[in-house]
C-alpha cells in the first residue's frame, strides 16, 4: 500500500480537512485551526473547527476539535473565521451556520448566518459563545450567505470584512468597524460593478509593503486557458486607497494548481505575513484516494508573502529550509529516485520537462510562454488533467516541495505557484527531468504529535 500521509503538511487525523481558520501567534505558538469534519472523510458531517500547535513551524501538535457546533447557533456548522490575539485571551471570530429543515434554496430561505466570539487561553479551552450578528443585522440586500469573518486592529479602531452573496447574485465584502471587538456598524460594501462572481468566501484584508490587499474567494468567475481554471479562484486585489474607501485593482490568482482554495494569512512575530491555503478544491470533479483509507485534505505549508513589482510573492517559510537533511544531489538530464519528503529547486533557461511517477508532467514551451502542470495517468492524479499558467520566456527558476502525495512548485521566487495533490504508488518517485539541472535536497519530515486523538 502506497504511503500517502503528508509529512510536511498539516492533515487530520481521520476525517474531512477544509479552510484554515484563526491563523495567529500567541502565548509562545503558532495556532492553525481547520475547519474539520472528523466523522465523515467526505466533508458530509457538520463542520467543528480542528486544532494544530506548533513553536516552530516544523513540530506540530494536534489538539483534537476544541470548537463543536453544538447549540442553535450554529448547530449545522462552526464555519470558518478568524483569531486575534487580545490580553490573555485569543479571539475567535466565526461563522454558525443553521440550515432550517424544508424546502428551502438555502440562499434566500432556509439559513442563518451568526457571526458568533468566542475566547480561549490556549486554543484548546474555549469560552461560551456569544452571538455578535445575525442574518438580520446584514444589509437587506444581501442574501443569507454572509460568512467567514476576518477581524483586525487597525488604529485603535476593530475591524471586520465578511464575505457575501447579493440578492442580485453578486460576491461582495461587507466591512464592519467597532470600538470593542463587540458590538459592530457597518461601514463599508465593498461590490465591483459589473459584479466579479456571485459569491466571495473568505475574505482577508492586511497591509503589507504600505500597501493594502484583499484577499478573496470568489465563486462564478468565467473559467478560460490560464485564468480561473479551477471550478472556484482564490485571489486578491491591491487596494490603493485603504478598505475603507479603495478600488479594487486587477484580481491575481494565488495559485495555478488545482487544489487551492480559502486562504488565510496572519502576522508571525517578527513582522512576516504568513499565509496558509486549504490544499483541496469544493465542488472538483477530481478526487483523493485518501477518502477511501478514512481521511482527506491537508492544508499548504506556510508561506511568506511579500510584496514585488508583478503583485505578490509566495515562498515556503524559511523556517522549513532547516528540514534539509544530509546532501543535495544533482540530476542533469536523467532519472533519479525521489526519496520523499524532498526540495527540488534549479533554473531553467528555456524549454524543460519534468516527469514524476510517469504521469505528472511539468512542463515549459518557450514558443507560447505557457507552463503546465498535466496529468496523463488518472490514478496518479485522482482525475485531475491540466493547469496552465502565462510565465514568459525568460529565465525560469523553480522550487518544488515533494510530499508523500503533493507538490507545492512556486516559479520566479513564487510569482506564479501551483500547488496539486497527486497519488503515487513508489514510496521512492522517479522523475525525468529534460532541459535544465535541477538540485534534490532531500528533507526531514516534520514531526506530528497527539494524531490519535480524533475529536
Ligand atoms: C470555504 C467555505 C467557507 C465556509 C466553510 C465551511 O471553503 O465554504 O465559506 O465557512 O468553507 O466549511
Amino acid at each position: 500500500m502506497p504511503d500517502w500521509r503528508q509529512t510536511l503538511h498539516l492533515e487530520p487525523p481521520r476525517g474531512w480537512l477544509n479552510d484554515p481558520n484563526g491563523l495567529c501567534y500567541f502565548g509562545g505558538l503558532y495556532h492553525v485551526f481547520f475547519q474539520y469534519c472528523p466523522t465523515h472523510a467526505n466533508g458530509s458531517g457538520p463542520k467543528h473547527w480542528g486544532h494544530y500547535q506548533s513553536p516552530d513551524l516544523l513540530h506540530w501538535t494536534f489538539t483534537g476539535a476544541p470548537l463543536h457546533p453544538d447549540t442553535p447557533q450554529d448547530k449545522s456548522g462552526a464555519y470558518s473565521g478568524c483569531a486575534v490575539p487580545c490580553g490573555d485571551t485569543v479571539r475567535l471570530y466565526y461563522t454558525g451556520n443553521v440550515k432550517h429543515t424544508g424546502p428551502y434554496d438555502y440562499i434566500r430561505t432556509g439559513r442563518e448566518a451568526n457571526t458568533i466570539l468566542v475566547e480561549t487561553p490556549d486554543g484548546i479551552h474555549i469560552s461560551p459563545k456569544q452571538v455578535l450578528l445575525t442574518s438580520a443585522d446584514y444589509p437587506a440586500d444581501c442574501s443569507l450567505h454572509v460568512r467567514d469573518p476576518k477581524v483586525w486592529r487597525e488604529d485603535g479602531i476593530w475591524k471586520m470584512v465578511l464575505g457575501a452573496r447579493s440578492l442580485a447574485d453578486a460576491g461582495r465584502v461587507l466591512l464592519y468597524h467597532s470600538d470593542d471587538g463587540l458590538a459592530w456598524r457597518l461601514a463599508r460594501v465593498l461590490e465591483p460593478q459589473p459584479a466579479f462572481g456571485y459569491m466571495w468566501e473568505c475574505p482577508d484584508c492586511f497591509p503589507l509593503e504600505g500597501r493594502t490587499w484583499l484577499s478573496i474567494s470568489p465563486q462564478g468567475l468565467p473559467h478560460g486557458e490560464t485564468e480561473n481554471q479551477n471550478i472556484y479562484q482564490s485571489g486578491y486585489f491591491e487596494l490603493p486607497g485603504g478598505i475603507e474607501s479603495g478600488t479594487p485593482g486587477p484580481f491575481t490568482e494565488w495559485d495555478m494548481g488545482f487544489d487551492f482554495y480559502a486562504p488565510q494569512t496572519f502576522e508571525a512575530p517578527d513582522g512576516r505575513r504568513l499565509l496558509i491555503g486549504w490544499m483541496g478544491m469544493p465542488d472538483a470533479d477530481y478526487h483523493n484516494p485518501t477518502e477511501a483509507l478514512g481521511w482527506q485534505h491537508c492544508l499548504t505549508v506556510p508561506r511568506e508573502v511579500t510584496a514585488g513589482t508583478h503583485g505578490l510573492r509566495q515562498r515556503p517559510a524559511r523556517e522549513l529550509d532547516a528540514l534539509a537533511d544530509g546532501s543535495p544531489s544533482i540530476i542533469r538530464n536523467g532519472t533519479a529516485a525521489l526519496p520523499l519528503p524532498c526540495r527540488l529547486q534549479g533554473v531553467a533557461e528555456g524549454d524543460f520537462s519534468l516527469t514524476l511517477a510517469g504521469g505528472l508532467h511539468l512542463e515549459r514551451d518557450t514558443g507560447s510562454g505557457l507552463v503546465s502542470l498535466r496529468f496523463t495517468r488518472d490514478s496518479l492524479g485522482g482525475g485531475r488533467t491540466i493547469r496552465r499558467a502565462r510565465v514568459g520566456n525568460a529565465p525560469l527558476r523553480l522550487d518544488i516541495l515533494v510530499d508523500r502525495s503533493s507538490l507545492e512548485i512556486y516559479l520566479n521566487d513564487g510569482e506564479t505557484v501551483f500547488s496539486t495533490r497527486f497519488y503515487p504508488d513508489e514510496p521512492q518517485v522517479p522523475l525525468v527531468a529534460e532541459g535544465l539541472p535541477l538540485t534534490v535536497q532531500p528533507l526531514r519530515p516534520m514531526e506530528f504529535c497527539g494524531m490519535q486523538k480524533e475529536d
